[in-house]
């Protein structure tokens, strides 16, 4: 049993780890501003915005792992990499290791080749910024930290989101950097993509790495 800290564990990301963890019998805390609606027992709900690095450090505080489910969306839109960095910060000081919730775009659709990121002509204009914004934490802000901040980068399938959520099918695939499903983008339900998460927290085999799950 891991004391699991979901900091956005609400959203629709966050609250499908918050479930997987908390079915595998983790002691979970979820933050965020905001109670859930449908709370899952035994979670620990704490609001508070991630802004405010008081109220994060009190989060992570005594945290094995630190889960960041945050989308770099109203508020957070100018100031996520920034609040990345105070919650890697007061992670790698807990000795805890960071799991992100990433992007599809920060991936590759071969060893070596661009990132999906460096051309976006496929995606809606309205959804750049956060990809490029999302993709700039793997790019550049997680590989700059001090090896002291043990990071899991966990890219989602393409059609990954509340749009599509999908079902559990119990399985998916595990990539690097390199896209599992390159064509389109694939796809995997939230509660898998969870489930990849949270195998990948208990195995703890990756260390200062990019992977992606997709079917
Ligand atoms: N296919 C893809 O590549 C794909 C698709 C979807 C998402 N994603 C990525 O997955 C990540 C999570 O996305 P999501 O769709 O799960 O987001 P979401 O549903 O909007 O969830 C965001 C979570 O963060 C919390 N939050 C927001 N601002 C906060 C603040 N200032 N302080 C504390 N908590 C705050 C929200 O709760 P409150 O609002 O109550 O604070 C909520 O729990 C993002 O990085 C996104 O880019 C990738």
């Amino acid at each position: 049993m891991s004391r699991i800290t979901v900091i956005g564990g609400t959203g629709y990301a966050g609250s499908a780890i918050v479930a997987e963890a908390a079915a595998r019998g983790h002691q979970v805390t979820a933050f965020s501003r905001s109670a859930p609606d449908a709370p899952v027992q035994g979670v620990t709900y704490v609001q508070g915005d991630a802004a405010d690095e008081t109220a994060l450090s009190e989060v992570v505080a005594g945290a094995d792992v630190v889960v960041g489910a945050l989308a770099p969306r109203g508020p957070l839109t100018g100031s996520y990499r920034d609040v990345y960095r105070t919650i890697g910060s007061l992670a790698a000081a807990q000795k805890a290791p960071l799991f992100i919730v990433g992007g599809f775009s920060s991936l590759r659709p071969a060893a070596g080749a661009p990132r999906f990121v460096t051309d976006l002509s496929h995606a809606p204009a309205e959804y750049h910024q956060e990809m490029i914004t999302v993709a700039a934490l793997v790019v550049d802000d997680l590989p700059a930290t001090p090896e002291t901040l043990d990071w899991v980068f966990v890219s989602p399938a393409g059609q990954f989101g509340s749009h599509s959520p999908g079902e559990r099918r119990g399985e998916y695939r595990i990539g690097d950097d390199v896209a599992v499903q390159p064509d389109g983008g694939g796809a995997i339900s939230g509660a898998d993509y969870a489930l990849g998460v949270v195998d990948l927290i208990e195995k703890g085999d990756r260390h200062r790495a990019h992977v992606n799950l997709a079917y």
